[in-house]
């Protein structure tokens, strides 16, 4: 029979590829998601969510193909992978995160079935979040399955990093929310939104997922300037409470190295999401602030586990 050390190779190695997959998922959607929004169309800026109205868009047939090749392998591997997991003897902690992965894929090839219609906020909302969540399970399953350090017995305190990584998720949920609802153009500057420094009352019911958009917002629009706002607070925020927590990590051999990564990427983020309002919502920029995001979550999340689990 094969070894438990030989098994956990193996996951490890499956779940590395399926960390991959799912980078190359949220890449491929986010090029689908933003160029057919219309970011970096002609011309500019009456283009923008021309697709709400039935106007003509970028299409792109291959990247749809491509996205459905590289998802259905990823949901083929996330099936092997918690096969490896479950059989012959379940191997913990690698099999709980396997499953929800496996879950949440499955979930989301469910929710493709409705995203043919762009007027539907949710579907962008859930495929945007539902890819960082990708990568997230499947990193954490190559950790779990790693030759990791035995939990010290007493767990360290992390409560910058808790904070940090909540308020990321928020950050990521406004910002798909943005794209979600064709709000990108309604705040072209930096750092507010026009003359607004605070979201109108009329605003606050843009996060509200379960509605639908008939047209792409305009500059200006209240529910647009309130998530920019938010979007931005948030990141702020997040910047604070993250950078921190990894300022913390970064004194701390166990976590040094993953803490080092996780402050480069915060700053790059951030810098990624000035540079795609500056440059005039570049599309190549958009995507790489959405693929970034999801690399930040995954790295955050390492250097919490690395902090709480070092030897005291
Ligand atoms: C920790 C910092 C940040 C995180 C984690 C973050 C995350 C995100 C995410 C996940 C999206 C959705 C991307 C998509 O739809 O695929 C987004 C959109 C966006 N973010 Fe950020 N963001 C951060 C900071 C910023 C900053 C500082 C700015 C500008 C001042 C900014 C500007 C934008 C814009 C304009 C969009 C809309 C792009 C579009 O959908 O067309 N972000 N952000």
């Amino acid at each position: 029979m094969e070894s438990r050390s030989a098994r956990l190779q193996k996951i490890r190695k499956l779940a590395l590829l399926l960390t991959a997959l799912s980078f190359l998922i949220l890449l491929i959607s986010a090029y689908i998601r933003l160029s057919g929004a219309g970011l970096d169309c002609s011309p500019w800026p009456h283009c923008y969510g021309q697709l709400l109205v039935g106007g003509p868009y970028q299409h792109s047939d291959a990247a749809r193909i491509l996205h459905r090749v590289v998802a259905s392998s990823a949901l083929l591997l996330g099936f092997v992978l918690v096969w490896q997991c479950l059989r012959p003897q379940r191997i913990e902690p690698a099999a709980r995160y396997a499953t929800v992965l496996l879950v949440l894929m499955i979930v989301l090839t469910f929710v493709g079935l409705w995203s043919s219609d762009p007027h539907r906020v949710w579907t962008s909302f859930f495929n945007m979040l539902g890819g960082a969540g990708l990568v997230l399970l499947s990193w954490r399953t190559v950790l779990a399955a790693g030759i990791e350090q035995a939990p010290s017995s007493r767990r360290r305190p992390a409560a910058l990093l808790h904070a940090g990584l909540g308020t990321l998720a928020l950050t990521m949920a406004l910002g798909a929310l943005i794209g979600a609802r064709y709000a990108a153009i309604a705040c072209p500057f930096l750092p507010g939104c026009i003359d607004a420094s605070w979201p109108a009352p009329a605003g606050w019911s843009a996060l509200n997922p379960f509605t639908r958009v008939a047209v792409a917002a305009s500059m200006g629009d209240d529910g647009g300037v309130a998530l920019h706002l938010l979007h931005r607070y948030c990141a702020v925020a997040t910047l604070l409470l993250l950078g921190l927590g990894g300022l913390r990590a970064l004194a701390q051999p166990a976590s040094r190295q993953s803490a080092a990564l996780l402050m480069a990427l915060l700053l790059v983020q951030v810098a990624l999401g000035v540079l795609t309002v500056l440059s005039g919502l570049s599309l190549r920029l958009a995507i790489a602030h959405s693929i970034c995001a999801a690399a930040l979550l995954a790295v955050g999340m390492q250097v919490l586990i690395r902090v709480k689990t070092a030897p005291a």
